[in-house]
């Protein structure tokens, strides 16, 4: 890796403390993934001393080694006021300072973990004080939300590319840091036994369920203005569809592969308003908890309509795809956290067991691929019972990942490390974004009628509606 300078703006904020200098610290110090140095910069009146103390903190929380994380801290770590207009000039001679004083190249990552209202003036100012005209290269990562509809996200784009070349700019969305949902490509073009079943010939639907059990809690004031269209179904439920659904790139670089998303994107229908159902958790009880209503939550409107609860079904018009729903659901205070693609096959033609069995349960092998938590692959096919006369029975052939591989790094570790790298591919490109709010954009403009769910329930019962007669939604 190349020496360079990692300078994180939102420096005092909780995904510094909670992940990116946790990570950063496990793949420079731990993995040895070369010479980084840390600028924290921030509003806070804070000086290096300050800022290290928080990292030591934060990296102990995360379980690490103090004596080994303070050398790190020490050494690596430093601080950068920056209050008004004037003091990104004072940054600027910073940067200089701390590149000489380290003999680094000049190389700079620019990590916006800002609220997004920060976004553009940061990039502004980042170009009007030419440190992007730095001696050598320049990133810019920029994390969720990316816009907060399509015009925004447009306006954002073109703010960006005045500073940045695409190539320099990293969005992330953290699902794609998941080892469990960048193995989704590998699962798909390294078997060929799935991929010559992957399309319309053999697959009934595919459903796609981010399932959270925790309520919104003290985020009302950010989740009033996000909702679960643009929280979680533009970024990562559409993320994770664009790699089940993909064709397979001409090659395993970050241009194939993300043409090839955009082009899943472009070839969804417009969405029926009819195939969507919005919800929002009233009173309910999660683990024979009482969990309150979300319109009981700290600001949050009395009357909010903010649904906490999505359900569509996309329609995918290729060749691939033609006929096949896609059903994506997600939601807070459901029975359970679970991140699931479950891919129901078609039956088969002459149902010859059925009378043996159960004549109400249309059977289908369903392959469930569990990205969260318990991450691992089951595909359930019937089996005859035996000593009993052709009477089946559904079981699971299972792998999980755990039980092979041990621990699986955190998302962000992967993330910061590509950055580091230089490798785009898991970080979402400027055309791949705009694809997915222009998709959504309708329901943003005139969202579908809204239903009540319990807290610690599975959602409206309309969602089922979404499936077709006799399926149900699938979770393990
Ligand atoms: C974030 C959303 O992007 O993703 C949160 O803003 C959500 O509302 C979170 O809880 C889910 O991420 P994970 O990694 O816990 O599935």
């Amino acid at each position: 890796m190349e020496r360079h300078l990692f300078v994180i703006f939102g420096a005092t904020g909780d995904l510094t403390k909670r992940k990116l200098l946790p990570a950063l610290y496990h793949l420079i110090a731990e993995q040895d993934h070369g010479i980084c140095v840390v600028l924290g910069v921030a509003r806070s009146e804070l000086d290096d001393e300050d800022f290290r103390k928080m990292a030591r903190e934060a990296l102990a929380d995360a379980g690490y080694d103090a004596d080994r994380a303070s050398a790190w801290c020490d050494d690596r770590l430093h601080y950068q006021r920056v209050a008004s207009g004037e003091d990104d000039t004072a940054l600027a001679a910073r940067i200089a300072r701390i590149e000489a004083d380290h003999d680094l190249p000049g190389n700079r990552v620019f990590y916006l973990a800002l609220p997004p209202s920060a976004f553009g003036p940061t990039v502004e100012a980042l170009g009007e004080v030419g440190l992007v005209d730095a001696p050598g290269w320049v990133r810019l990562v920029v994390e969720k939300p990316f816009g907060r509809d399509l015009d925004s996200a447009r306006d954002l784009n073109t703010l960006v590319h005045r500073v940045f070349a695409e190539e320099e700019v990293y969005r992330i969305d953290h699902y794609l840091g998941k080892e469990t949902v960048q193995n989704l490509l590998t699962f798909r073009f390294a078997n060929t036994t799935f991929e010559s079943l992957w399309n319309r010939d053999r697959i009934d639907q595919v459903q796609i369920t981010v399932a959270e059990s925790r309520p919104v809690g003290g985020r009302g004031g950010y989740y009033e203005q996000a909702g679960a269209v643009r929280d979680m179904v533009q970024n990562h439920l559409t993320q994770v569809l664009t790699l089940v659904a993909m064709e397979a790139p001409s090659a395993f670089d970050p241009v194939a592969i993300r043409n090839e998303k955009v082009k899943v994107l472009d070839s969804i229908s417009p969405i029926d308003p009819g195939d969507v159902v919005l919800g929002q958790y009233v009173t309910g009880s999660l683990d024979g908890q009482h969990v309150a209503g979300y319109r009981d939550e700290e600001k949050v409107d009395d009357d909010s309509t903010t649904p906490t609860y999505a359900a569509l079904r996309l329609r995918i018009e290729n060749w691939r795809w033609q006929g096949v729903p896609f059903l994506i659901r997600t939601g807070k205070a459901l029975p359970r956290r679970v991140t699931q693609v479950a891919v129901r096959f078609k039956q088969a033609p002459v149902a010859f067991f059925e009378s043996m069995n159960q004549p109400s349960d249309l059977h289908s092998d369903v392959l469930l691929i569990t990205l969260q938590p318990d991450e691992g692959f089951e595909l359930r096919i019937d089996v005859k019972k035996p000593g009993e006369r052709l009477r089946l029975e559904t079981i699971p052939l299972h792998f999980e990942y755990g039980a092979q591989f041990g621990h699986i790094p955190d998302a962000y570790e992967t993330l910061l490390a590509d950055v580091i790298a230089g490798d785009q591919t898991l970080f979402v490109r400027a055309d791949e974004v705009e694809a997915s709010w222009r998709l959504y954009q309708p329901l943003l403009d005139e969202p579908p009628h809204l239903e009540f769910y319990a807290a610690g329930s599975w959602g409206p019962d309309d969602a089922d509606r979404l499936l077709g007669n006799g399926r149900t939604w699938i979770t393990r």
